[in-house]
Formats: C-alpha cells, sequence, structure tokens
C-alpha cells in the first residue's frame, strides 16, 4: 500500500517519533511505501507530496517540530472538499491516510471519512485535552518545560520577594497547569475548569508571602476569574474560528499587586512549551502510536483513532473520539488545592 502522512494544527513534541514509528513498521515489516502531505491539510488539499523513504527518518524521534510541516488549513475550504482530495490521492496513488492532528484534524478527519476517504487518527495535542486518550504525546514535555520555566521564576521570585505569575498553555483545560503547578510547588494554580475569585488569589499570595516564600501562580491561560464570563483572548480567532488566547496573566497581575502591595510579575510561557526535543515519554507513546496506525490502515479501521488506555494502545471510533474535551476532574483540583496559599 502507499500510505500518505500528515501533521496538522498547532505542532507538538513527538510528532517526528509517530512519522518514524509509522515508516518503519510499514517499510520494515509489510513492504508499504509512504509519502508526506506537506503543511498538514494544505498538502492534502494541494496534492502537494514528498517520499519518505526509510533513510528520511532516521534518528527523528527525539528531533521537534514535524519534517512534514504543519498548519491550522481547513481541507473544506481553500478550494478542498471530499472530491478534489479523492482526485490528487488517485493521482499519486495514495489508498490511505494517516492523520496526527487534534480535535479540529480529527473533527475533519471524520467528515472526510465519512465522505468515502479512507483515514486513520493519531491524536496529538500538548493540552491533553481528548476524552478518548489518557494521554496524548507532547504533554510531558510541555509539562517538563514548564516547570523546569517555573522552578527557574522561583529563584528569582525568592531573590526580590516578588509574586511570580507564570502562564502557561492548555487552551479549555488546565492540564499543562495543575502538572506543572504541582511539580513546581505552586502556591495556586488557577484553571479554565474552576472559576476563583481574584480576592481568593490575593489571599493565597498574602499566606505565602506572611511565610517569607516568594508567592508562586500558575495559571493556565483558559483560566477565567470569578468577574469575568470567558477566557481572555486579544488576539482574534484562529483558522477553525476559535478565539487566540493568552494574557490572562498580565490582566491579573496589576490587580493582584494592588490588593496584596507585593510587587508582581509575570511570564507567559507562550510556544516554548510546544518546542524542542520530546521527553523520553512521549517518544515511546508517539513511537507505539505511530506502529499502532499501520496496524490500523492494514485492518482497514477507517474513522477510527489509536488511542491509550491505561498502558495499552487501542483503536476509538471518531464518533465516540469526538466532542468531548477531558477536563480537570474536580477531584484532582481539590487535592491540589489543599496545598495553595
Ligand atoms: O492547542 C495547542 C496550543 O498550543 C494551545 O495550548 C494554544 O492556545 C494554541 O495551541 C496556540 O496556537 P498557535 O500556535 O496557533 O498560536
Amino acid at each position: 500500500m502507499k500510505i500518505g502522512i500528515l501533521t496538522s494544527g498547532g505542532d507538538c513534541p513527538g510528532l517526528n517519533a509517530v512519522i518514524r514509528g509509522a515508516v518503519l513498521k510499514g517499510i520494515a515489516l509489510q513492504g508499504h511505501e509512504f509519502v508526506g502531505f506537506r503543511d498538514g491539510w494544505r498538502g492534502v488539499v494541494q496534492g502537494d507530496v514528498v517520499d519518505i523513504p526509510r533513510s528520511l527518518v532516521r534518528g527523528i524521534a527525539k528531533q521537534g517540530g514535524t519534517i512534514l510541516g504543519t498548519s491550522r488549513t481547513n481541507p473544506f475550504e481553500n478550494g478542498g472538499g471530499p472530491d478534489v482530495i479523492k482526485d490528487h490521492l488517485q493521482r499519486l496513488g495514495i489508498d490511505a491516510i494517516i492523520a496526527i492532528g487534534g480535535e479540529g484534524t480529527l473533527a475533519a478527519a471524520k467528515r472526510l471519512t465519512d465522505a468515502g476517504l479512507r483515514i486513520v487518527g493519531v491524536p496529538k495535542t500538548v493540552d491533553n485535552d481528548l476524552d478518548a486518550t489518557d494521554y496524548s504525546f507532547g504533554f510531558d514535555t510541555a509539562v517538563h518545560i514548564a516547570t523546569e520555566a517555573i522552578d527557574r521564576l522561583r529563584t528569582t521570585g525568592e531573590s526580590h520577594h516578588r509574586c511570580m505569575i507564570a502562564e502557561v498553555m492548555g487552551r479549555h483545560v488546565g492540564w499543562i497547569a495543575l502538572h506543572a503547578g504541582m511539580a513546581a510547588g505552586a502556591h495556586a494554580i488557577l484553571i479554565p475548569e474552576q472559576k476563583v475569585s481574584v480576592e481568593r488569589i490575593g489571599q493565597w499570595v498574602k499566606e505565602a508571602h506572611a511565610r517569607g516564600r516568594a508567592p508562586l501562580v500558575v495559571v493556565a491561560e483558559g483560566f477565567v476569574p470569578e468577574h469575568m464570563e470567558s477566557p481572555h483572548s486579544e488576539r482574534g480567532l484562529d483558522t477553525f474560528g476559535r478565539p487566540r488566547m493568552g494574557g490572562i496573566a498580565d490582566q491579573l497581575a496589576p490587580e493582584l499587586e494592588a490588593r496584596t502591595g507585593i510587587e508582581t510579575r509575570t511570564t507567559i510561557l507562550g510556544h516554548v512549551q510546544r518546542g524542542g526535543v520530546p521527553t523520553a515519554y512521549d517518544r515511546v507513546l508517539a513511537t507505539r502510536l505511530g506502529m499502532a496506525a499501520v496496524h490500523s490502515v492494514v485492518e482497514g479501521r477507517w474513522g477510527s483513532m489509536v488511542a491509550l488506555k491505561g498502558t495499552d494502545i487501542e483503536q476509538v471510533d471518531f464518533q465516540a473520539a469526538l466532542g468531548k474535551l477531558k477536563v480537570v476532574p474536580q477531584k484532582r483540583y481539590e487535592e491540589a488545592a489543599v496545598l495553595f496559599g
């Protein structure tokens, strides 16, 4: 078979390990041929492909980013749609597609599968917000990077007796904030799943300060304080019409400073959380998912994605996988909140 691979949406450490896992298993064990679509769905819509011989995936499990490039192109727009894509696949002799992406990518893959295309999915997101998989690769790396950065903020905060606010990614879920915040011993962790008043945050800050600590607040970009209706967004919409997030830390800092009288600084970690080498955990998970996706193709499990369940890789239908965010459960938040202040 000739299998086309694409990486779509925001990039994520481990994408190259998925590609390598799929290609090595597919070529070495089963004699398949691989091509990559350049820049996600853009390459599919425009029939823009590159051959992936075994030599191209040599040593790439540890490489950040994606060798294929990515974009947030919607395959139903920009001159796309099922008929255009089918024509390209036929012309290029491609039998099936492995789509590596997050919710937007997999939702588009489902629509295309419903229209008769042969696609299997691999879930990808640093946010860890896909309900159908226990963990998504990239998340562990993002947590490591955030934790290391927050540890560094703590030492400079201690020197200056300041309150430090670190803002992390995650869109509408607080997994990165919860894990990095717990790992770094934050005095408050603010996540989208839990509304908290600025007064309450100020109390935690003052409690930590009163013990001679430099208060450390970790806030998820999607956090909504009690006095706000929706997450802070000042950079418009992305191509899927979703608000671009980021900047809540800068909103909170002056309010906290005014309430506590403690000098406060913010750091928005941003895309550094998605860059660079994946952790060993993410490399292993991504490699296993890539290999399993080839298995799904061989079995003709169109419209399904591979997913981590416990320690096993399983297949889940797109239908069941989509539409439900994996939010931080109340009890996980409460467990962490015992140590706030
Ligand atoms: O979904 C992954 C993610 O990194 C989010 O945490 C973040 O809000 C968004 O992507 C940023 O998107 P972009 O790379 O388009 O700025």
